[in-house]
């Protein structure tokens, strides 16, 4: 395996943004991934393993350790019981190009995640989701390495303690345990069950998935999805500058009823017209952040020497040629503007790594 040194990891981020790490190698097998444990011990230096590096904000110091890139990259279908087929991706395969593969074949379950930038290895840290469909419906099981004892260990659904967002890999077992693999239960001759009314509308549009057979119904879905995160500028595209960014950099927060009719009031109280947007969740409501940004003063398109928001979706922080110190500089505006504004407390999607 290469290690190299001084390698910036801008060109290695959706955003674009920080210095270079201190030594960088590339992993494509799980023997690779030991070696890069073992050396980052030997030296002793921090290990930052990176993905599509599509929701991470290197500092403008860069890292002072071992940037290892998790390059392993292999697909595998196998039949599964009943209509169910079972597909294994390696950590360092492009998410996209496994819903592509998916969808191809027409097979459903992940084609609302379509269009979503960065590789598997993240998916099950973050719980990512769009569109109604997150990665825990579908998830069998993940493969890690415990940089601890360097054993193998394989974690199912429960074990992986999804949230909104969230797993065990992001909370209580932050960088300790090195993903390589994901396995996803698809199934075949099912029509996508759309569960988010912009979606379906724009199905419906589109001529609805009641007629065709499935796995045309599969790939419509997937066509409508891209579509819809294009007009966002959450599908990369180096042409459009709105998506040098991390996607949403905020999560939405989720309230009780009792604190959204206090944001709905506060807001008629000063004046605010329309209600606040909010969407019940399991007894609480979700708050879009986007909505808290624009209204904290931090509208579509707004700028700030070289960073901003996207001028198609307000939570989406953009680097127009600035620095992460700016950026986080905005960030922190936008946490307390929102918090005094609002009362509510934004909790960051993006993962910033320190230099
Ligand atoms: N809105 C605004 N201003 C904006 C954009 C949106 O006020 O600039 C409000 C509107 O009320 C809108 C609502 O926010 O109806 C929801 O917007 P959208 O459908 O774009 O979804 P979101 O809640 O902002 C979430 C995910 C996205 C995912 C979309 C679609 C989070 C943090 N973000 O965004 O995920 O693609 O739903 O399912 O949950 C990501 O995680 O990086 C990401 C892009």
């Amino acid at each position: 395996m290469l290690i190299r040194e001084s390698v910036p990891l801008a060109p290695h981020t959706t955003i674009g943004l920080g210095g270079p790490a201190r030594y960088f190698c590339e992993i494509r097998t799980e023997e690779d991934v030991r070696e890069a444990l073992a050396l980052a011990r030997e030296r002793n230096l921090p290990l930052q393993i990176l993905g599509g590096g599509s929701n991470v904000v290197f500092a403008d110091a860069g890292f002072p350790g071992l940037v290892a890139k998790m390059s392993i990259g292999e697909m595998a279908f196998e039949p599964g019981r009943g209509n169910a087929v079972e597909m294994t991706a390696g950590a360092g395969v492009d998410w996209d190009e496994v819903v592509a593969a998916a969808v191809e074949c027409g097979l459903s379950g992940i084609e609302c995640l379509s269009g979503i930038p960065g590789t598997v290895g993240g998916t099950p840290i973050q719980n990512v989701g769009a569109y109604g469909q997150e990665i825990a419906d579908t998830l069998i099981e993940v493969d890690c390495l415990d940089r601890a004892g360097m054993m193998r260990v394989t974690f199912d659904r429960e074990a992986c303690r999804f949230g909104y967002r969230t797993s065990r890999f992001k909370k209580a077992d932050r960088d300790r345990y090195v993903v390589f693999a994901v396995r996803l239960r698809l199934r075949r001759d099912v029509r996508p069950v759309l569960r988010y009314p912009e979606l379906a509308a724009a199905v419906g549009r589109r001529g609805g998935i009641e007629q065709g057979d499935p796995p045309a119904a599969v790939r419509l879905v997937r066509e409508t999805v891209r579509e819809l995160r294009k007009a966002k500028s959450m599908l990369l595209d180096p042409s459009d500058p709105n998506t040098r960014s991390v996607g949403s950099f905020f999560m939405n927060p989720v309230i009780p009823e009792r604190a959204f009719r206090e944001l709905v009031n506060g807001w008629h109280a000063s004046g605010g017209r329309g209600d606040p947007p909010g969407y019940p969740d399991g007894g609480n409501v979700k708050v879009p952040a986007a909505w808290l940004v624009e209204n904290a003063g931090f509208g579509k398109g707004y700028r700030r020497g070289g960073v901003g928001t996207s001028s198609h979706h307000a939570l989406a922080l953009v680097n127009y040629g600035g620095t992460t110190g700016e950026l986080l500089a905005l960030a922190q505006d936008i946490e307390r503007l929102v918090l005094e504004r609002f009362g509510i407390r934004l909790e960051r999607e993006a993962v910033v790594i320190p230099g």
